[in-house]
C-alpha cells in the first residue's frame, strides 16, 4: 500500500523515518502489547453510521449496530485497554469516562487556534488521539499523531476501526523525531510532553524544523508559578511522576520557545488543574491528581515542590 507520506516526500527524510518505523513495528507485537492487539482485533470492522467529533465526547457508533455478543466484546476491549487517560469517548452507547476531562483543555485552546481546514498537522504526544479526533471537525488535510506507546495506538485503532478517518495517522515515534519531517506541518500541537523530555529546547528546535514557514505552534506544558525565567529540576519524582525533567515558569517557557527560533510567542492561558479536570474513574482507576498533591496544602506536591500550573503558548515560524 502506498505510504501516506509519499506526496510530502520533498522535504522529509523518508529513509530515516522508515528505518525508525521498521525498528518500532516490533513494539506492536511485544508480549506486553499482545492483549491490546487482541482487544482491537476481536472487534468487527466497519464504518459506523454515527461519527461525531464536534462535542465534548468523541461519539462513534449506535447501539443497534452491534449484536449483544459484540457489545460484550466491546466492553471487554475497552477494559483491556485501561487506563483511558484522555477522553471522554462514547462508543456504541457506552461511555468511557477518562481520567482527564480533555474537552476542558480543548475549550481553552480552541479559541486561539488558526483555521485547521486543509492543514497538515502534528499532534505530539497524541495519546489515544482524543484531540486528533476533535480536529477532524475542522476538516484538516492530514493529522499525524506521534506517541511511542503501543497501548495508546491500539486505543486509537479501536475508535478509528469504526470512525474510519483516513486523514488521521499514528506514528509510534517521539517528539525527538520531528526534525525528520522537515517543513511538513502547518500546525503543530505539543501538549503535555515537554517536561517528559530531558532536552526541551532541542525538542522545540526539532519542532521548528518540522514546520512550514508561517506555521503555528500550540505548546502546552506543566510548569511552576513564579516571576522570572527559571525551571525546577526535581531531585527525584515530581507529583509522583518519575519520567520528568524540567518544570519552567511561564517566562522560562516563553524564553525557550523564542530561543528555539519562534516568533510572536504569546502565552494565552495559565491554569491550575482541578480534580474536576483530572480524577480517578472506572476507566482510569488508579492514583490521580488528589493523590499527587499535599493533602494539607494543595499549593504543594506531595514532595513539597510548588504544585504545577498548566501554561499554554502559541508561536509562529517566520515566513
Ligand atoms: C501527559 S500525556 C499528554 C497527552 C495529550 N497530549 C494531552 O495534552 O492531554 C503525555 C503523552 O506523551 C507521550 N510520550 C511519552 N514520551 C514521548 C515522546 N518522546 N514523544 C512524544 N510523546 C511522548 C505519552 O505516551 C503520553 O501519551
Amino acid at each position: 500500500m502506498k505510504d501516506y507520506l509519499e506526496p510530502f516526500r520533498d522535504g522529509i527524510d523518508l529513509e530515516a523515518i522508515n528505518r525508525l518505523r521498521a525498528e518500532r513495528d516490533g513494539w506492536f507485537t511485544r508480549r506486553g502489547a499482545l492483549p491490546f492487539k487482541a482487544a482491537v482485533e476481536r472487534l468487527p470492522k466497519f464504518k459506523s453510521g454515527l461519527v461525531d467529533c464536534s462535542g465534548d465526547a468523541i461519539t462513534v457508533g449506535q447501539r443497534e449496530e452491534l449484536s449483544a455478543a459484540q457489545h460484550d466484546d466491546l466492553l471487554q476491549s475497552m477494559k483491556d485497554l485501561l487506563p483511558w487517560r484522555k477522553g471522554p469517548f462514547q462508543l456504541f452507547g457506552h461511555t468511557i469516562d477518562s481520567e482527564w476531562q480533555s474537552h476542558l483543555k480543548w475549550d481553552r485552546i480552541s479559541p486561539h487556534l488558526p483555521d485547521l481546514k486543509g492543514k497538515v498537522i502534528a499532534d505530539i504526544g497524541c495519546n489515544n488521539a482524543y484531540y486528533m479526533f476533535r480536529m477532524t471537525a475542522h476538516d484538516p488535510r492530514l493529522v499525524i499523531g506521534f506517541d511511542p506507546m503501543p497501548r495508546f495506538c491500539y486505543a486509537f485503532q479501536l475508535v478509528n476501526r469504526f470512525a474510519r478517518f483516513d486523514n488521521l495517522r499514528y506514528e509510534l515515534l517521539g517528539a525527538e523525531h520531528l526534525h525528520y519531517f522537515r517543513r511538513l506541518f502547518d500546525v503543530v500541537f505539543c501538549m503535555g510532553v515537554l517536561y517528559h523530555n530531558r532536552n526541551p529546547i532541542q525538542i522545540l528546535t526539532g519542532i521548528w524544523e518540522s514546520m512550514k514557514p508561517g506555521g503555528e505552534l500550540i505548546l502546552e506544558s506543566q510548569g511552576i508559578p513564579g516571576e522570572g525565567s527559571y525551571a525546577l529540576f526535581p531531585e527525584d519524582r515530581y507529583a509522583k511522576m518519575r519520567n520528568v525533567w524540567f518544570f519552567p515558569t511561564t517566562d522560562c517557557l516563553l524564553n525557550w520557545t523564542k530561543k528555539a527560533g519562534f516568533k510572536d510567542v504569546e502565552c494565552f492561558s495559565i491554569e491550575t488543574t482541578t480534580t474536576e479536570e483530572q480524577r480517578a474513574t472506572e476507566y482510569a482507576p488508579w492514583e490521580s491528581l488528589s493523590d499527587f498533591l499535599d493533602p494539607d496544602d494543595s499549593s504543594k506536591t506531595v514532595e513539597g515542590y510548588p504544585a504545577p500550573i498548566r501554561i499554554c503558548i502559541k508561536a509562529k515560524k517566520q515566513t
